[in-house]
C-alpha cells in the first residue's frame, strides 16, 4: 500500500503490522533513544488546510524522530488565500521533493484526489466529515495497551457521529480488528447511511455504559451544526454528556477516551476527562508513536507488501 487514505483500506494484517510496529518503536523510545536514522534524506510535507494541534504537531514530531526533513505548510498565510488550487499547491510542494504528503482538508475526498496528482505517499490527516485513519490507529493502539486486547472489546462511540471523521474511521478499523462497536447518539446526529456501517446503534447512553469496556466521547462540532441544532447544548449535555454520575455506571476496568479537542462541560465533565481512567493525554503521546509507524511502513513500502 502506498497511501493511507481510509481505515477501510487496511486489512487485519496491515492494521496489526502498524500497531505492532508502533509497539516496537515505543519500546525503542522507552530506552531513551529519541531519534532513529530510518528516514534520513526523505522529506515529509505537512499540508494543513484546516486547523489542528495534535495531528499536525505529532506528524511533525514523528517525521523528525525518524530523521526525515519536514516542511510544514498551513493554508493560512499561503498563496491559497490568493486562490491557488489544491492541485497547484500540491504540485508546488512536490517540486520541492516530497516523499510523503500528510494532508488535512475540509473537503471529504481531498486526500484521494491528491493521490492522483503526486508521486509520493499521501496520508489522510482528516478530510471533512469523511475519515481520520491515523486517529483510529492511535485509538486502537491506546485501547490495546490499556485493555490488553481488541478482539471482543465492547466500545461505545458517543456523540456527534454525523460530523465525525473519527467515528467512521474507528468503526471501520475496530470492526476489522474484532472489537464490537456501538454508536450512541441522538437520531439528529447520526448519518443516514449508518445502518450500513459494521456496528450497532443506540440512542440510550445509560443503557450502553454498563456493558462497555471503552467509552469514546466525540466532540460536538459546534462549528458544523446548522442553526436548527437539536438537541440544544443543554439538552445534549443532560442526555449524552459523560459526567460523574454516568461514569459511575461503568465497570471498574472500563476506560474513557476522547480524540480532542474537548468541549469540557458539554460532552465530558472536567472531572471525568482528568480521571486516571481517562486515556486522553496518553492518546496524544501514542499519536506520535503510531504516526512514526505509519510513515516508516509507508515510505518503506511494508504495508500490503514486503518489508524492504
Ligand atoms: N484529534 C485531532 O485530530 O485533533 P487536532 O484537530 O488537534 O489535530
Amino acid at each position: 500500500m502506498k497511501h493511507l487514505i481510509s481505515a477501510g483500506d487496511l486489512g487485519r494484517d496491515d492494521a496489526l503490522l502498524i500497531l505492532d510496529t508502533a509497539e516496537e518503536l515505543a519500546r525503542v523510545s522507552e530506552r531513551s533513544i529519541k531519534k532513529l536514522p530510518t528516514l534520513r534524506g526523505r522529506t515529509v510535507v505537512n499540508l494543513f488546510f484546516e486547523d489542528s494541534t495534535r495531528t499536525r504537531i505529532s506528524f511533525e514530531a514523528a517525521a523528525k524522530r525518524l530523521s526525515a526533513d519536514v516542511i510544514n505548510f498551513s493554508a493560512k498565510g499561503s498563496s491559497v488565500s490568493k486562490g491557488e488550487s489544491l492541485k497547484d499547491t500540491a504540485l508546488t510542494l512536490e517540486a520541492m521533493g516530497a516523499d510523503a504528503v500528510v494532508i488535512r482538508h475540509s473537503a471529504s475526498g481531498a486526500p484521494h484526489r491528491l493521490a492522483t496528482w503526486v508521486r509520493g505517499s499521501v496520508v489522510n490527516a482528516g478530510d471533512g466529515t469523511h475519515e481520520h485513519p491515523t486517529q483510529a490507529l492511535l485509538d486502537a493502539f491506546s485501547m490495546r495497551r490499556r485493555m490488553g486486547r481488541l478482539e471482543g472489546l465492547k466500545v461505545a462511540v458517543v456523540g456527534d457521529v454525523l460530523h465525525s471523521r473519527v467515528a467512521r474511521s474507528n468503526v471501520l478499523l475496530l470492526s476489522t480488528l474484532g472489537a464490537e462497536v456501538t454508536l450512541v447518539a441522538p437520531p439528529t446526529l447520526l448519518p443516514v447511511a449508518v445502518e450500513n456501517w459494521p456496528c450497532q446503534v443506540s440512542y440510550d447512553l445509560d443503557a450502553v455504559l454498563p456493558k462497555s469496556d471503552v467509552v469514546m466521547m466525540l466532540r460536538v462540532q459546534l462549528e458544523r451544526q446548522n442553526a436548527a441544532f437539536f438537541p440544544s447544548a443543554r439538552e445534549y449535555s443532560r442526555r449524552y454528556g459523560l459526567d460523574r454520575q454516568r461514569f459511575a455506571k461503568l465497570h471498574d476496568d472500563a476506560i474513557v477516551m476522547h480524540p480532542g479537542p474537548m468541549n469540557r462541560g458539554m460532552e465530558i465533565s472536567a472531572e471525568v476527562a482528568d480521571s486516571p481512567r481517562s486515556t486522553i493525554v496518553e492518546q496524544v503521546g501514542n499519536g506520535v508513536t503510531v504516526r512514526m509507524a505509519v510513515l516508516y511502513l509507508l515510505l518503506g513500502g511494508a504495508i500490503g507488501g514486503e518489508v524492504k
